[in-house]
């Protein structure tokens, strides 16, 4: 998906007066289809330099007819498509077709919630995509005329996110991951973001924010769509290097050796009954001064987890392959990072291996060493997550970070909690969770807060090592994240649970790209 902006200074609705010489210009647009939002309280207007009025002058009588036919009702996010007719061009109208979509029952003055602003968006793009349309422009002001700039900024990125969620197709970007001897490719491919002078530096700087946000998450998904015969820990490392030429990111690799020296022997148990070597992935932004504290993005990078000897039933074991979708967010996230030229440190780690049974796999009962010195008491081996993360959160205390937000997918329990609307978010600290709070509001990527006391550590006792990796099924995902939170008492810390958020099962099978947009607008914030 392209995106650009233009500028149109005649495109004012603000007086009366205006709006005959705005439609004018913008039905002047070359492009496949023009999009105006209009009211309820549009429809009835009779008076001259009312919005339908002058658009039916123009348009020979077409808003008319579609009003007399039914098509025209004005409820939120109604879809009425107009077509060219003859009578279009020799009035100069050059847009091939006018999508008019309803508001309800908004007033002028008033500005849409971004909840509501998503859904005429959503049900617009829909209607754009899937057909002959390869070109759209999107009138910016158009959906809630009244809105201040902070909103429009975010209305507009929030668009651009839309707008690539709706086209994305899997095996379109590198030859590595085309499986299908025909690839569909949507040909909706184009959106012009048009505005009046006023503003138009904003759109410009959220444009590009949502085009940076959609390459992020558009990695994100490709990563977590492959299979896991091509997605090993290997192919990630790779993957994550070759953004180096890309962008100004750094990345660099640990060893086995250097993980074996750092006594990462949690991590390592992981990794052991795999024939595939587990990699450790730090990738840095240098956005801000030396001297600035980073921020940390630490991924759950398991490319396939089949439980190990505690083996996960068949059923939907495929699904495994999305094990890897926090680390695939923190790539994409990074990416992301990159393209904004963010002006700060941002630090992506990720631990990668798969979870395999094997003659050298680790058996529950074993008992092994974490970097932290904290000895682990593994009675169920498919609870290796925690066993990754927590060697990754005590490797990054030597960034002496402002903040950690870890991401993976860690709990069936967390789907069975909050189901595939919110990723659990669990945190001590109140900055961390406003301000997550907040970005998954933005994006539509949302987290809900998950209970992180001391009650539930309990439940980690083991009689022989100083913890167990399991707490049995009360509680799971908050049993999970209070193991985690054993390793990170030197620096904030907030935990992203995404097992029910990364992906989608059934015939709509797919990554989503989460949490991305979150993190994305999450970093956007802070700076
Ligand atoms: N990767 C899974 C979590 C998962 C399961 C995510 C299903 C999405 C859907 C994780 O490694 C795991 O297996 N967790 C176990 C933990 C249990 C053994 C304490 C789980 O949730 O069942
Ligand atoms: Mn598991
Ligand atoms: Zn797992």
């Amino acid at each position: 998906m392209q995106f650009s902006t233009k500028t149109l200074p005649q495109a004012d609705f603000d007086s009366a007066k205006q709006v005959k010489p705005a439609i004018a210009s913008l039905v002047a647009l070359a492009t496949d289809c023009l999009i105006l939002g209009y009211s309820k309280a549009d429809l009835n207007k009779k008076t001259p330099g009312s919005l339908l009025l002058e658009l039916d002058a123009v348009l020979g009588g077409s808003v008319a007819r579609a009003k007399l036919a039914g098509d025209l009702s004005g409820k939120e996010a109604s879809q009425c498509l107009l077509r060219a007719e003859v009578s279009w061009s020799k009035a100069g109208v050059k847009a091939k077709r006018v999508l008019l979509v309803g508001l309800g029952d908004l007033s002028a003055k008033e500005s849409l919630s971004l909840q509501s602003y998503a859904k005429l968006a959503k049900a617009t793009l829909k209607t754009l995509s899937g057909g002959a349309i390869e070109s759209a422009v999107w009138f910016v002001p158009s959906f809630g005329s009244s809105a201040d700039a902070d909103t429009v900024l975010k209305q507009v990125r929030l668009t651009a996110q839309l707008a690539g969620e709706q086209t994305y197709r899997f095996g379109v970007r590198q030859p590595a991951m085309k499986f299908k001897a025909v690839e569909y490719v949507d040909p909706f491919q184009e959106l012009r973001f048009v505005v009046c002078k006023d503003g138009a530096k904003a759109v410009q700087v959220a444009v590009h924010q949502g085009e940076a946000l959609v390459e992020g998450m558009n990695l994100a998904k490709d990563l977590g769509n492959l299979p896991p015969n091509v997605c090993t820990p290997t192919y990630l490392a790779k993957t994550a290097q070759g953004l180096m030429k890309k962008t100004k990111l750094k990345v660099e690799l640990l060893t086995k050796k250097q993980m074996e020296a750092l006594g990462m022997g949690s991590f390592l148990s992981v990794a052991q009954g795999s024939e595939t070597p587990p990699q450790f992935i730090i990738m840095r932004h240098n956005g801000g001064k030396a001297s600035e504290a980073p921020t940390v993005l630490v991924g759950k990078g398991i490319t396939f987890d089949t439980g190990g000897i505690s083996l996960k039933p068949g059923e939907a074991m495929d699904e495994m392959k999305y094990d890897m979708c926090g680390a695939a967010s923190v790539v994409g996230t990074m990416l992301s990072t990159a393209l904004l030229g963010l002006k700060q440190n941002v630090i992506g780690v990720i631990p990668t291996c798969e979870n395999m049974p094997s003659g050298k796999a680790t058996r529950p009962g074993d008992i092994v060493k974490s970097m932290s010195g904290q000895t682990i008491e593994i009675l169920n081996t498919d609870a290796e997550g925690r066993l990754i993360l927590c060697d990754a959160l005590t490797y990054v205390e030597r960034f002496k970070p402002k903040a950690v937000i870890d991401i993976a997918t860690l709990t069936g329990a967390c789907v069975i909690a909050l189901g595939a609307v919110h990723s659990g978010m669990f945190s001590d600290d109140s900055h961390l969770l406003a301000d997550l709070t907040q970005a998954g509001h933005d994006s539509l990527d949302t987290v809900w807060r998950m209970p992180l006391d001391a009650a539930y550590q309990e439940q980690l006792k083991s009689n022989f090592a100083d913890m167990a990796n399991i707490g049995g099924r009360p509680a799971g995902s908050v049993t999970a994240a209070c193991f985690l939170k054993r390793f990170t008492e030197k620096y904030p810390w907030a935990h992203l649970d995404i097992a029910g958020t990364a992906w989608k099962g059934g015939a709509a099978k797919g990554s989503t790209g989460r949490p991305v947009p979150l993190l994305v607008n999450y970093l956007l914030a802070q700076s």
